[in-house]
Formats: structure tokens, sequence, C-alpha cells
């Protein structure tokens, strides 16, 4: 790879904004576009004080009832009020693109919210135009659904409604106000690929595709069967051999333009399946793995994964790695809450910042945010997200008040209980804070092509220990990364003897020279090391 050779949304991170919780500019309590404006200097203003980011991709902001927070889009072209208008959208993408940060959309095509009037018109009976732009049936043989399709929010249970008054079922993966659109229509194709053209126009730079494995589903709508142990399981309501061809479909929309890219949300844990979407380079440019993110905090867990992933791509899928987002608990509480959460979360900050691919961050990720505590009262959400999306503290609330600067109202949602500490202000003025941190790590990301470009080995360097090098013109980074609770000594042969200490997650080390031999690894300490010759 010479330079140059990469595209934008392989040189850093692309930072998940989840619009409700990002920063409110009208005091209603609901984060919106403006307010995302307000704060673009803090993702990138292009100096190390900010978190240097290449790009944000938005969670959706479009018309919706908000019955899955914007997940159920009643008008796929527009901008809910809540979040401002078309205008702010155009704004917005401007005043990025001035500061050099791309923007990409969320593109929901597996369902659209039982309020968009493509689906109103399908419901008004059998005999409309647009029945079959969704998934209509008769009842089962003995009556009941039409087959043991389940919905993904388990709460929800079997993923058909019935509709009494044509006595027909239709199918909603996710909640009953998301019902699912029938790709199997190419009306329906050719629908979605003018949503896609609509923001292309208005200078979108990219997608992220939501569970974009269900677009595909077998049209005999046969029950999932179990699968005999251990044995992968065939599933008829997604990831269906079609899927390719509609990828093939949507990519060719993207291409019609210069310099886009899609990333798609695949929840596929066969890894191999999950490859074919991004190897053969004329579907996804990248896809979140989400094997990756549900591994528990262990070195040689993580390091089989990453490697399995090279093995499988042979070089051609180009990784996107991403430990948290608005659907999962976040890092510092699922890897152990706390100051020991904290201390891992530091670690995994720097594996995603340092892994060759591109870090996907999601917002509130560079502070080190843990879940929030939501009291019964306050729960909105079908599936017990709501702690993840929590609003960013952005101010001590000692001087902002309660709501930390996020809003003037009162928030949607409960901060988290530390915003005192946590919030940004009083982050951004502690060189040893989360935050810091994460502005070095980007900081050394878009400045060293060996962490953008190298080839990447993992290491045998001890137990508990996650090691690897990057490496690109005769020139490596050693990235070591001690997930246990103990101090380590480093155990790995084939190492020059000495190296400079880049960066560590701990701010105690100092930066200089050290003997490799004898270097003892701080518990959860991880360290970015540059080998030197001799
Ligand atoms: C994706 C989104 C999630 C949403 C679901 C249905 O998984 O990330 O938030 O509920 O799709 O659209």
């Amino acid at each position: 790879m010479t330079p140059g050779d990469l595209r934008w949304w392989q040189r850093g991170a692309i930072y998940q904004i989840y619009p409700r919780s990002f920063m409110d500019s009208t005091g209603d309590g609901v984060g919106d576009l403006p307010g995302i404006i307000e704060r673009l200097d803090y993702l990138n203003d292009g100096t190390e004080d900010s978190l240097g980011v290449e790009a944000i991709w938005l969670s959706p902001f479009y018309p919706s009832p908000m019955a899955d927070f914007g997940y159920d889009i009643s008008d796929y072209t527009d901008v809910d009020p809540l979040f401002g208008s078309l205008a702010d959208f155009d704004s917005l993408v401007e005043q990025a693109h001035r500061r050099g940060i791309k923007v990409v959309v969320d593109w929901v095509p597996n369902h659209t919210s039982d309020r968009h009037p493509w689906f109103l018109e399908s419901h008004s009976g059998p005999g409309s135009p647009r029945r079959d732009w969704y998934v209509w049936r008769d009842p089962g043989p003995e009556g009941g659904p039409p087959n043991n399709w389940r919905s993904t929010f388990a709460a929800v249970g079997a993923a058909w409604t019935f509709d009494s008054d044509s006595g027909q079922y239709y199918l909603n993966s996710f909640s009953l106000q998301q019902p699912d659109l029938n790709w199997d229509n190419p009306e329906v194709e050719e629908a979605m690929h003018d949503v896609l053209r609509f923001w292309l126009e208005r200078g979108v730079d990219g997608f992220r595709l939501d569970v974009i494995q269900k677009i595909a589903k077998d049209p005999a709508l046969q029950d999932n069967q179990d699968a005999p142990a251990g044995e992968a399981v065939i599933r008829h309501d997604e990831d269906w051999p079609t899927i390719h061809e509609r990828l093939r479909g949507i990519r060719s929309v993207i291409d019609e333009y210069e310099n886009r890219m899609l990333v798609g949300e695949v929840h596929i844990y066969d890894l191999a399946r999950f490859i074919e979407y991004v190897n053969p380079g004329d579907q996804l440019h990248m896809a979140h793995n989400f094997v990756f993110m549900q591994l528990p905090w262990d070195a040689a867990a993580m390091r089989a994964s990453i490697d399995r992933f090279q093995e499988l791509s042979g070089g051609r899928a180009w990784p996107a790695w991403c430990l948290s987002n608005h659907d999962h608990s976040r890092v510092v509480s699922r890897y152990g809450g706390g100051e020991l959460g904290e201390a891992r979360a530091r670690v995994a900050a720097m594996l995603l910042y340092t892994l060759r691919g591109t870090p996907f961050i999601y917002q509130g990720e560079e502070l080190g945010l843990p879940d929030a505590e939501i009291p019964p009262e306050s729960v909105v959400d079908v599936d017990g997200r709501d702690p993840e999306r929590a609003p960013i503290p952005w101010e001590a609330p000692s001087e902002a008040g309660p709501a930390a600067g996020f809003s003037t109202g009162r928030p949607w949602l409960p901060l988290v209980a530390d915003a005192e500490r946590l919030c940004v202000r009083t982050q951004a003025e502690d060189l040893d804070s989360f935050l810091s941190l994460g502005r070095r790590l980007a900081w050394h990301r878009r400045h060293d092509r060996c962490l953008q470009e190298g080839e990447q080995r993992s290491l045998d360097a001890g137990e508990g220990i996650l090691g690897y090098l990057r490496e690109l013109d005769g020139e490596s980074r050693l990235i070591l990364l001690n997930f246990s609770t103990e101090e380590c000594r480093l155990d790995c042969v084939d190492l020059p003897r000495k190296a400079t200490v880049e960066l560590s997650t701990n701010p105690d080390r100092e930066s200089r020279a050290i003997t490799l031999s004898d270097l003892e690894l701080g518990p959860n300490e991880g360290l970015l090391l540059s080998p030197l010759a001799g």
C-alpha cells in the first residue's frame, strides 16, 4: 500500500452520535441537529485538543412516532421537528465538511413505522396497490402466526401482528410499530434506493445500514429450525442467499457518487458468513463485528477473534472495530464497572485505535461513561437500552445545573450519576483524564501511517497480554495490552531489545526508552511503543 491509498473511512475514527442524547439546543430535553453543530469543534477543530474524528455517523433524525426512538421511520426524506429541519441538516453537513468531518447517516431499510404512508396504504386492505410492499400472510394451518419467527425484542414475542380487518398477519421483526418491508418486491428495492439518492444528493458521505442481514428472508417463510449441536443455525428470517445481490444493488447506487461508504450493522455470529458481506469488494465497505463486541474481557479470546477475522478476510475486508453503540451496555460497565471497568476501558480504547481497521467510537465512550442508572419510572425503551443512551454531560452540574450543559430543560433520560467528574469540561482540563487519553490516541492514529496502514501480526506476549505489531516500510509499532489485574512481565522472544514508550493508558508511566526484557506492564495497562533498532 502506498501513502494516499487509504480512503477517508480508513484513516481515523468514526464517531457515532445518538442525536437524542448528544446536545439539546432548544431546552425540550431532547438533543437536536443544531445542538450537534454547536459541538462540532469538540469532535474536530483541527487541533490536538479535539477528538480529531474523521467522520460522524448520525443515528436516525427522520420523522418518527418514536416507538423505537427514531428507528421507526414515517418519512425517510425529512427531519423530525424534534431534531430540527432539513435546512439544519444541510447546515450540519456544511459545517462538518468545513472542519474536514465526513457525515454518515443511518439507513433503515428493513422496516418502516406503522405510521409511514406506505404502510397505511398497505394496511388498508388486501386490494391495496401497496399491500405487497410489506409481508402479509394468512394465519398458520392451526390458526395463530404464519410461522415461528420471533421478534429481536424479547418482550415483543412472535414477529407477527394480527390485523382483524383483513384476517391476516403482518411481519414485524422488531416492535409491532415497525412492520417489515417486503424486499422481494422490486418496487420496494427501487424506493429504498431512491432514499439513498436523496441523501447522497444532499452531500452525505456514507450510510450505516441498519440490521442489513434482515432484508433477505426466505420467501417461502419457512420455520426457523433448532440447529443440531455444534452446527450453525440456518435462519429463514434473515441472511438468505438473496442478500448478496441486494447488497450489490445498494453498492451500485453508492458508486454512482464519488468516495462514499457503506458500513453494515451485520448481526451474524458465524464469521465465515459475516465476512461474505465485505470480502467480495462489491458489497459493503465495512461491517460491524458483533462477535468481537460481545467477547468477555479476555486477551486470548480477543486475539483469537482478531486473528480469525484476519485469516478469513485474507487481507481483503477492511475491519470495523467497535465495542459499543446505543444498543449495548457501555464498555466501562460491561468490563467490570467502577475503577476496574474504567481501567479496562482505557485499554479497550487503545485497542480500538491501534488495530488495523477503522475504530468506531460511540458518543460518551471517549469520556469513559458507564451505563446510567434508570429508575423504573424513567424507563422508556422496550428492550432495556436506556442506560447506554443517557445524555452527554458537557459541564459540571455544580455549575451548569442537573442537566450538565446537555439541556436547559429536563433531559429525556437521567444522566450518569458521576457527571461532575465525568463531564467534558472537567476531563478536558485534566491531562490524565479518559478524554485526554482518547485525544492522544486519536492524534497518534491520525498522524502515524504505521497505525493506519501497517500490517498486523499477533504476538505470543505472555498470559493475559494481548500483543501485536503494526509494520510498514521497515517501521513498526508494538502494542501491549495487559488484560489482567496483576503486574505482568513480557514473555516474548523475537522482539528488538529497546523501545520508546509513545503512550500508556496509565498516566503515571513516563515516556522514555525502555529495555523490553525488563518491562513490567502495570495491572490493566496498555502501552503503545516504537521498537528501536539495535
Ligand atoms: C438496529 C438499531 C436498533 C434498532 C433496531 C431496529 O439494531 O441499532 O437501535 O432498535 O435496529 O431498527
